[in-house]
């Protein structure tokens, strides 16, 4: 363990480019919103202020409608694609995306407040962040949910952190791909193309890029115009968890108006994550809203409820019944994907991979509702996974091997600050 320690704090040291965290080498070489927000955690163990420092970094670029980007160029680099030249957001005052990712920004406040030793330190930053973080959270209600339904709508997959998850293959069928301008991914010079996304899904994850950048990723027409409108089990699920830090937060500052807004929000959600619980399959699933159907995949996004707290004492029941038997097919779990679906793919991404900090969240949300055994069982694949194979993007849960980029800068964090 303290070998692995050791090479956790090296990469994060490694993969610091001055107050922000780059995930990889060459594959992944700007600052990514949900990876800082994790990568904080990870920080906070080494050294809080430069914990703290993960997230000012990442809202230094938010919007002024309140959306904080999915990527921010702050160097340019000449290793990945698509860069701010395809985005072309260059005009904005640092060059970022004009999509979203999960909101775990106010998760990982709450605890670098919580525990962070440096009272002072944690009381100031926490109240220079609060209003940043109010207003993504108010986005996404606006943007992403003027119905007010109580979800919001995730208008990439890009946006989902999951790109190729099996459930987006029917939505993202949907999507017709455009004659968009030639191009050439970067993603295949740094990873076997057998690890990553195939060529059609990219064809239409760019084809979303130029049609949101046509309207200058204007928040009051992209939920109407996108041709991709899911809502995500791992969107909603992270939001709804960060609204309830955000909430805690709201009360520590004495902000009680504020914590009264984000209960309406937080109630309407509750009710809402019922409809996308599917009883018979003993899982919660995603949801295309242009046809307002489930979205059959089960992924293991599907757990994340846990995380979030939604899910009740039955449902959580069946959920870790669901997550048991995945367990047993695998070497090494939490596979990303049913391992039992016959489209399985232990290595491609999000479609079998084992991820870290999904590992995390599900044993989080696995002790909250009192499943000790099961989430000491997903700890210790976890843990065995990184001791035996190194610190990588994700691991092929049938034979335990690292997969996709190298010394990987959330799965350092993981072990930083849940393994040790
Ligand atoms: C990529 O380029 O693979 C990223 O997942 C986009 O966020």
């Amino acid at each position: 363990l303290k070998n692995l320690l050791e090479l956790s704090k090296q990469i994060l040291t490694e993969n610091d480019r001055g107050g922000y965290t780059i995930p990889a080498k060459g594959l992944y070489p700007y600052q990514w919103n949900w990876d800082s927000a994790l990568v904080a955690l990870g920080w906070a163990t080494l050294d809080e202020g430069r914990a703290w420092q993960e997230l000012e970094m990442l809202f230094s670029a938010q919007w002024e409608d309140g959306l904080v980007p999915h990527i921010v160029f702050h160097k340019p680099s000449p290793t990945y694609f698509p860069g701010p030249e395809i985005w072309g957001s260059v005009e904005q005052p640092m060059g970022t995306t004009g999509i979203t990712q999960p909101p775990v920004a106010a998760i990982t406040v709450r605890k670098l407040y919580e525990e962070g030793v440096n009272k002072e330190l944690a009381m100031q930053k926490a109240k220079e962040l609060f209003p940043k973080l109010l207003a993504w959270h108010r986005w996404f209600q606006t943007a992403r949910d003027p119905h007010g339904t109580g979800l919001v709508a995730t208008l990439h997959p890009w946006e989902s952190g999951m790109d190729n998850s099996p459930a987006w293959d029917e939505p993202l069928h949907n999507v017709p791909v455009d004659p968009i301008p030639p191009y050439v991914r970067k993603d295949l010079g740094h990873v076997d193309s057998a690890m990553r996304p195939k060529q059609e899904e990219y064809d239409r994850f760019l084809t979303l890029v130029y049609r949101f950048r046509a309207v200058n990723y204007d928040c009051t027409k992209l939920y109407f115009l996108s041709p991709f409108r899911v809502t995500d089990l791992c969107t909603n699920a992270v939001l709804y968890r960060a609204n309830l830090d955000l909430r805690w937060l709201a009360t520590e500052l004495g902000e009680n108006e504020i914590a009264e807004e984000i209960d309406g929000w937080v109630e309407k959600a509750h009710k809402a994550f019922d409809t996308l619980y599917d009883a018979k399959a003993g899982m919660y699933k995603s949801k295309d809203q242009l046809t307002g159907k489930l979205l059959a995949a089960k992924t293991s996004a599907g757990f994340l409820p846990l995380f979030a707290r939604v899910a009740s004492a039955e449902q959580a029941a069946s959920l870790a019944a669901t997550l048991e038997r995945w367990l047993d097919c695998v070497k090494s779990g939490i596979p990303s994907y049913d391992p039992e679906a016959a489209n399985f793919e232990p290595l491609r991404y999000w479609r079998g991979p084992v991820w870290a900090i999904i590992n995390w969240m599900i044993t989080d949300g696995l002790r909250a509702y009192g499943y000790e055994d099961l989430a000491c069982r997903v700890e210790a694949d976890t843990y065995e996974l990184l001791v035996s194979h190194g610190i990588s993007e994700y691991y092929n849960p049938v034979t335990g091997a690292a997969a996709g980029g190298k010394l990987f800068s959330w799965t350092a964090a993981m072990c930083l600050a849940w393994l040790s």
